[in-house]
Formats: C-alpha cells, structure tokens, sequence
C-alpha cells in the first residue's frame, strides 16, 4: 500500500512546492491553479491560522498540497495539487480535511473554491461534501459552528470523514433503518413535524462485543454530518459521586452545541441495575436525567452500547427513554462475504480466495474476528515467504497487500511450494510470490475461536427479543 502522511507545509518546502504546483498545473485535466496567488501565499511568512497550508509526503517527497485562505470571515481554498502518479489515493480529501479543519479553527463556517467541472480533483470536493453553486463557484458550510469547536474539543470530540458510514460493511438494515427514521426526518424537519413524526434523539446499541457498535455509532455521526463526542467513563472521573458530577457537566456543556452525537460505550459498566450495584445510583439518575435534555433540543443524539443489556437498570432500557433499541449481533453470510471482500481488498491474489469456503468456515465470527483472521493468514503467508527467501535454494515473495514490484509473477505457478527451486532474481530476497491461499485463511479460521460461543448467541437472541425497539 502506498505510503503518504500530511502535515504543515514550513518554508523548507517551499521549492519543491512550486515545482509541484507547476507540473500539475501543466497536466491536462489539471486544476486551474493561480501560481502568483498560491505563491504569495506560501512566501508570506509561512502559513498561520488565517492561511493554512499543508502538503502530502510520501518517503522524501512532496506528493500533495493544499493552500486555504481566510477572506473577510469566509474560507477559500486557493489549490489542492496532487502529483499525477499519486491520484485515487484519497490525498485530496485528505489535504481538504486539513485545511478545512484550520480554516474552521479561524472561525470561518463557510468555505468556497472555484473548479472546472471534471477537472482532476473535483472528485475529492465531492466528497469532501462540497457542492456546486454555479459553474465553477463550489461552497461547503461546514456542520459545525466555530464557537462549538473548542467545547466538542474540550471533551475529545470530532468531525468524522463521511467515509465512516460508506465503509461500514454489510449492516443494510440498521442503515437503511438510521436513514429512514433519523436522516430524513432531520433533513426535512419542518414535513416531518407537520405529520407529528417524532426524531429519535437516543438510540441504544446492544451486542457481544466486536460486533460493530461503536463503528455503527461512529458511522452515523459521519452520515449525519455531526461531530462525534465519545463520553468514556473510566476517563471523566473516579468515583460515582465524581463520575455523576463530570457527566452532568459534561452533558451541560454539549448541549451548548448546535449539533452533536455523543456516545457512550459499555454503559453497562456505570449503568448497571441499582439494585446490584447501589452505588451507582447517582450516575444512573444522572443518565436518566440526560436522555430527556436530549430530547428537547433539536439536534442531539444521544447513542449508548453495552455488551450487557440485561444488566442495565431496568429504568435505563423502560419504554420513554430510548426511541431507538437496536440488537447488533454478529454477521451474516451476506454480511461476512461483504467484510471479508473488504479485508482481502488489496490482497494482490484476491481473485483466486475462495470466498465462499471461508464465508461457511467463519459461522458466528464478528467483524474483530474475521480482521483477526485475515492478519493471522497474511502473517503465515508472509512467514512461508520469508522462510522460503531465507534457504538458500528457495526464493519467495508474499502476494498480500504489497504489489509484485519484482516483475516475478510468472513463478507464482510454484505457490505453495517454498523452498523449491525456483530461485529468483535476487537471492535471499522475496522474488517468487507465495501468494495468500484459501487454505491459510481456513486454517487461521480453524484455530480462531469466534468471540461468541454458542450460548452467548442465545442469550443475545433472547436479548434480542426483550429488549429491541424500532
Ligand atoms: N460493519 C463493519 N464494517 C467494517 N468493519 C467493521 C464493521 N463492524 C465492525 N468492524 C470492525 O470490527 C472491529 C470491532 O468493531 P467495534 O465497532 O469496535 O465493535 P464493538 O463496539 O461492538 O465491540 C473494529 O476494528 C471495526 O473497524
Ligand atoms: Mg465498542
């Protein structure tokens, strides 16, 4: 996988910028780039608050920049350049989220660029969630207003990339669920209303663990746009008595902002039944208090996960409080076949897994386990390889998630067989591909365990009828 990172553009980059900026300027298709404006821009005592700059590195070199401006109160972002070889990597949106982000922190809200429809990086404004407004003026408002930065910063919040939601595999029906009773309610209000439509402003995930709560939860602050502040318990204080306190304050203070998703996770842990746990009392009431000041402002989602649902105060899970009760169990057929496809994604030899013996041989794996598996069978593809390159006769390389840079595809025919002859081009170097074989996921799936045993499934079905509310 290519390497690259961003970070702050400093006056040492300048040369190699401009040189950047003038071979894609020069590229066609290329953005219309005003080297004097951009240029002033780099030159004027390096970039601050007001003119964000970033670039893109990749090993020594300047792949990518971006260069924003602040402009009586409104952002602009003057060039995003990105460097031919190094297109569809996601660098675009990666330098606009920079530079929006800093542009945000300047106070602006609003931010605008001009573009040439279907010029090379009108893709990444897209999806940066810009929009056109004429034939070459796109504007973005961004959902957050810069007065609540500091409060969502203050409790660990963020925007997340929209990418959260589109990456979430499988899970169709959650999601189509999420988009009809919160999104469109919430996108058109006012129609909503006038049918009496209630938004949910809680929702309640439950699940054994692994299962994807916390990316579910994550995924639908990214759709709606909200920033995402994760409330954890064992960091807001020691102590019921402090814990009850720093929620209150905590609460308090997010119900400042226009809009946000706050979640807490295994709220098991301080929300367990009174009765068994008496000295939760303050924190429970204090909870119970939250989800109704959620629900009188527009703009809130209060989203909660546990593991144990069933051990909940029975106050917590009582018909009023949360609109939404969601069971989140482990996938599917469908839904494995969907996050495996995923994780075998930039495996060179993706094409020759037999997908649908490992989607029967993972029967009750999570999302967790079946990342598990993969990295377990690309580690014994890697080894086979690295031993293979190791003995003196045998050459090999790994076919996972590196491409075959040595032109050596040809001897993948003595896959499976390290330590053969097939000695490559450069000795002790991986030069022949053993590539990733189905039988290596088999086996990482044969000694995994599934997080979730039998038993475990028939209390979270049982759960599942219980507790669940749509
Ligand atoms: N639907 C999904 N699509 C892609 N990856 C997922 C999905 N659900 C879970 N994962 C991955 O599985 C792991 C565990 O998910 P997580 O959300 O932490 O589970 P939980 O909160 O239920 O314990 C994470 O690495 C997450 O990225
Ligand atoms: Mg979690």
């Amino acid at each position: 996988m290519p390497i690259w990172h961003i970070r702050p553009y400093e006056t040492v980059d300048y040369a190699a910028t401009v040189r950047l900026l003038e071979e894609v300027r020069s590229t066609p298709g290329g953005p219309p780039i005003n080297l004097t404006d951009t240029v002033l821009a780099l030159r004027h005592e390096g970039p601050d608050a007001e003119s964000p700059a970033v670039v893109a590195v990749a090993g020594e070199h300047i792949v990518g920049a971006a260069v924003g401006r602040k402009e009586g109160g409104q952002g602009r972002v003057l060039t995003v350049a990105i460097a031919p070889a190094w297109r569809h990597h996601g660098i675009g949106s990666g330098l606009l989220q920079s530079v929006e982000n800093q542009l945000l922190h300047a106070g602006c809200r609003r931010i605008t660029t001009l573009i040439t429809p279907g010029q090379t990086d009108e893709e990444a404004f897209l999806h940066r969630g810009f929009a056109a407004t004429g034939q070459v003026l796109y504007d973005k408002e961004i959902p957050l207003r810069p007065a609540d930065v500091s409060t969502v910063e203050r409790w660990g919040g963020a925007l997340l990339s929209t990418s959260e939601w589109s990456n979430l595999a499988g899970m169709t029906e959650e999601r189509a669920l999420i988009e009809q009773r919160l999104l469109l309610p919430v996108r058109e209000r006012e129609l909503a209303e006038a049918y009496g439509v209630v938004i949910p402003t809680a929702m309640l995930l439950f699940g054994p663990p692994g299962t994807g709560k916390t990316s579910f939860a994550r995924a639908v602050a990214a759709r709606l746009e909200w920033p995402f502040v994760e409330l954890l318990p064992s960091r807001l204080a020691s102590g019921a008595a402090g814990l009850a306190s720093e929620l209150r304050s905590a609460i308090h203070d997010l119900m400042g902002v226009e809009r946000v998703v706050v979640f807490i996770d295994e709220v098991d842990e301080i929300a367990q039944s009174r009765e068994t746990r008496p000295e939760n009392q303050s924190v429970v009431n204090e909870l119970l208090k939250a989800i109704p000041a959620f629900r009188g402002v527009a703009g809130r989602l209060l989203i909660c996960a546990t593991n144990a649902v069933s051990a909940l105060d029975p106050a917590f899970v009582r018909p009023g409080r949360f609109d939404l009760v969601l069971p989140v169990g482990p996938p599917d057929a469908t839904g494995r076949r969907v996050l495996l496809a995923g994780l075998l994604e930039r495996v060179a030899n993706k094409d020759e897994i037999d997908l649908d013996a490992v989607v029967a041989a993972t029967d009750l794996f999570t999302p967790a386990d079946l990342s598990a598996v993969v990295q377990r069978s690309a580690a014994a593809a890697f080894h086979r390889a690295a031993d293979g390159a190791r003995s003196t006769v045998g050459v090999a390389t790994i076919g996972v998630g590196s491409r075959d840079e040595t032109g050596a595809a040809g001897q993948s025919g003595e896959a499976g067989k390290p330590g053969s002859d097939a000695a490559g081009p450069h000795g002790g170097a991986f030069a022949a591909t053993t590539p990733l074989r189905t039988e290596d996921l088999l086996e990482a799936a044969r000694a995994a365990r599934p997080t979730i045993s039998l038993t475990e499934l028939d209390r979270f079905r049982r759960d599942a009828q219980t507790f669940t509310r749509i």
